[in-house]
């Protein structure tokens, strides 16, 4: 069995990460938490709780302990000021390293963002996590880091808003190719390549099966609701502007996301190679149900994906 923690399970991308190495078999699998209650339902009893806060680094002592491998992908969503993402992303996943490095683990697998080494250059968020992956890469410990392209619980936002305002906003080019990628997809792929262990110290830029543009995906989102297509273009300065309004109030994490918008808006190839076989229609068929199940709160399913994604 391969000893593995992760931080970040309780989250999109963590939590699919442990699924897999949970039904894979193969992985004694520890998760780090800030509260138990955290954990996703499904899968209590079938990890070790670990209770610690990132930004706290002196309670991460011993979260590594006979550990062979440490998978992180925890990370902010941008929406209120504080903490910052400095915080949070950078320092506190240099704290995961140094805990890891502390008790020899063989290797560090970070999720980092696709074209992360060019979108550094304009947007924090990527300086924030390419940093982290350049101190990985730094620190004499093996490496995986992932660079994949959108996950399907952001892209979900599209259905959202199609339902609730009958129109989406298309900003920058609505040409952008990007393959998105289902978040079981990405796990089911993170614990192959470890448990494989012939992949050592290297970047994994990844997508999803399918490709599509920015407006198809748009047109997907409406003709899984049944509802006529209602696509508006915004040009992209509309986000610079934004991210300069953000950055004049003082509101550093709103400039980092706007920033990265102006990236991902404006970047014709927003594609990876392409992995497995979860497709983006039956996952928006899949929130479509939840959704209007929601509209009944006393039939609504529990199931895993149930959890509200978060929205950019
Ligand atoms: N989603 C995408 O499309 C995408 C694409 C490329 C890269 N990424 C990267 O992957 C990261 C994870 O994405 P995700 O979709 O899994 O996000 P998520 O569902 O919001 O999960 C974020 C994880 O980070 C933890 N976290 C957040 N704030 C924290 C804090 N202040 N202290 C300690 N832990 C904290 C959360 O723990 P709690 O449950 O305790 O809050 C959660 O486990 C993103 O931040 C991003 O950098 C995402």
């Amino acid at each position: 069995m391969i000893k593995i923690v992760i931080a970040g399970a309780t989250g999109y991308v963590g939590g699919n990460v442990a699924r897999a190495c949970v039904s894979s078999g193969l992985f004694d699998v520890r998760v780090l938490t800030r509260d138990v209650k955290r954990i996703p339902h499904d899968l209590v009893g079938k990890v070790e709780p670990f209770v610690a806060e990132v930004t706290q680094p002196e309670t991460l002592r011993g979260l590594c302990d006979g550990v062979d491998v440490i998978f992180s992908s925890i990370g902010m969503y941008i929406v209120n000021r504080k903490p910052s993402l400095w915080e949070v992303d950078y320092h506190g996943n240099l704290a995961l390293l140094d805990e890891a490095r502390r008790a020899r683990v063989n290797t560090f697998a970070f999720v980092s963002v696709l074209r992360g080494p060019e979108m550094a250059a304009v947007s924090p968020v990527a300086e924030i996590r390419e940093g982290v992956a350049a101190a990985i890469r730094a620190s004499g410990l093996d490496y995986l880091i992932y660079q994949p392209t959108g996950f399907y619980n952001d892209i979900g936002y599209l259905l959202r808003s199609a339902r609730q305002r009958g129109v989406l906003y298309v900003a920058g080019d609505p040409n952008v190719r990007i393959n998105p990628l289902h978040g079981l997809d990405f796990g089911e792929e993170v614990a192959r390549m470890i448990a494989a262990g012939n992949q050592r110290n290297t970047l994994v830029p990844i997508g999803g099966p399918e490709i599509f543009t920015r407006e198809e995906m748009a047109r997907l989102a409406f003709k899984t609701l049944g509802l006529p297509p209602k696509i508006r273009y915004m040009p992209l300065k509309m986000v610079s502007l934004m991210a300069d309004a953000a950055r004049f109030v003082g509101h550093e994490n709103a400039y980092t996301l706007f920033k990265f918008l102006e990236f991902a808006f404006s970047t014709p190839d927003m594609t990876g190679p392409c992995v497995g076989s979860r497709r983006l229609g039956d996952f928006f068929a899949r929130l479509a149900r939840e959704q209007s199940l929601a509209l009944r709160p006393s039939l609504v399913e529990e199931e895993p994906e149930a959890q509200t994604p978060p929205t950019l």
